[in-house]
């Protein structure tokens, strides 16, 4: 299996060490822009093997895409991250650039992978490289589920004072402040979360979740990359493994939901064809009036894109 990350910055180079790391791909691309970085970076990876034993090899490479040929997934995490005070929002005009040019050498050299976006505004960001590639909605794919729902399963461990690993939670939406934490498809060791704590402390890890990221970018001056590099790897891998997994992932929605015209965070079971079904929730009045203001939002930027 081969793995192709472009862009070696903070997330990129994080997304490759996983995956070498757990070796999930015997061959890892890691492409930039910018001369030398991806090689220097993919070097440091493959030094680092024989301490902490893998087979996996990283390559890099300066913007050399034959060297990403027949790739089976391409991650895609160039662009511009977030300064304090910036919403993801605001990186559209850069980014947009940038996902669209990768996207066009991504689909001349591997012309069967699977996408998976990272850059932000990552809703629209899927939308864009989905535009460019033509591909089909199974096999462009964006990365926010996975990362927003991992920062309220470790918050709500901690208010616990549980193990993060019998958390079981989804979210759905937009990657930004109108995301959709669900607290009733929340359980702890199979036990409904709202048992568990009271409603205030819930809600207040709800409202954390949502501006998690941002938490982040103020406290570093430029968003974060373990979590959000793990994410996407472990998307890498119950792919490349055809594993099956349910995660919350950025998909056209088709009908779903009632929704038919939007890129939104929703559960989807993810194997080697990329996403493989779609899971539609049934949910209250409530719940689907978030996921509408969620829609409306990611709806106002992919108005932006198209001017
Ligand atoms: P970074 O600045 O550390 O790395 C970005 C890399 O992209 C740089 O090395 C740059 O040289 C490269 N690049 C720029 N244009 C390129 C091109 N045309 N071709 C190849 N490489 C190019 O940024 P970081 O922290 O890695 O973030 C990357 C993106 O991921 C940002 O847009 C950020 O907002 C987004 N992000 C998304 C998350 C999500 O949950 N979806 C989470 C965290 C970050
Ligand atoms: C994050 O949520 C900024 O999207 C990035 O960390």
């Amino acid at each position: 299996m081969k793995v192709t990350v472009v862009g070696a910055g903070n997330v990129g180079a994080t997304v490759a060490d996983v995956l070498a790391y757990r070796e999930v791909a015997n061959e890892i691309v890691l492409l930039d822009i910018k001369e030398g970085v991806a090689e220097g970076k993919a070097l440091d990876i493959f030094q680092k093997s024989p301490i902490t034993m893998y087979d996996s090899r990283t390559v890099g490479v300066t913007n050399d895409y034959a060297r990403t040929a027949d790739s089976d997934v391409v991650v895609i995490t160039s662009g511009l991250p977030r300064k304090p005070g910036m919403s993801r929002d605001d990186l559209i005009g850069v980014n947009s650039g940038i996902v669209k040019s990768v996207t066009e050498q991504v689909v001349k050299y591997s012309p069967n992978a699977v996408i998976v976006i990272v850059s932000n505004p990552l809703d629209v960001m899927t939308y864009q490289a989905h535009l460019t590639s033509k591909f089909p909605r199974n096999k462009v794919i964006g990365m926010a589920g996975v990362l927003d729902t991992a920062r309220y399963k470790a918050f709500l461990a901690e208010a616990l004072n549980v193990s993060v690993k019998d958390i079981q939670a989804v979210l759905l939406g937009g990657h930004g402040d109108t995301m959709v934490p669900l607290p009733r498809y929340t359980t702890v060791g199979g036990i409904p979360v709202t048992e568990l704590i009271d409603m205030d402390k819930l809600n207040a890890i709800v409202e954390r979740t949502k501006v998690g990221g941002g938490e982040l970018v103020k406290l570093m001056g430029t968003s974060a990359w373990y979590a959000p590099g793990a994410a996407a790897a472990q998307m890498v891998e119950a792919i490349v493994k055809d594993q099956k997994r349910v995660f919350p992932v950025c998909v056209k929605l088709e009908g779903e939901y009632g929704i038919n015209d939007c890129y939104l965070g929703v559960p989807v079971v993810l194997g080697k064809n990329g996403v493989e079904k779609v899971l539609e929730l049934k949910l209250d009045k409530a719940e689907m009036e978030l996921l509408q203001t969620s829609r409306k939002h990611v709806l106002e930027v992919m108005a932006v894109l198209q001017k």
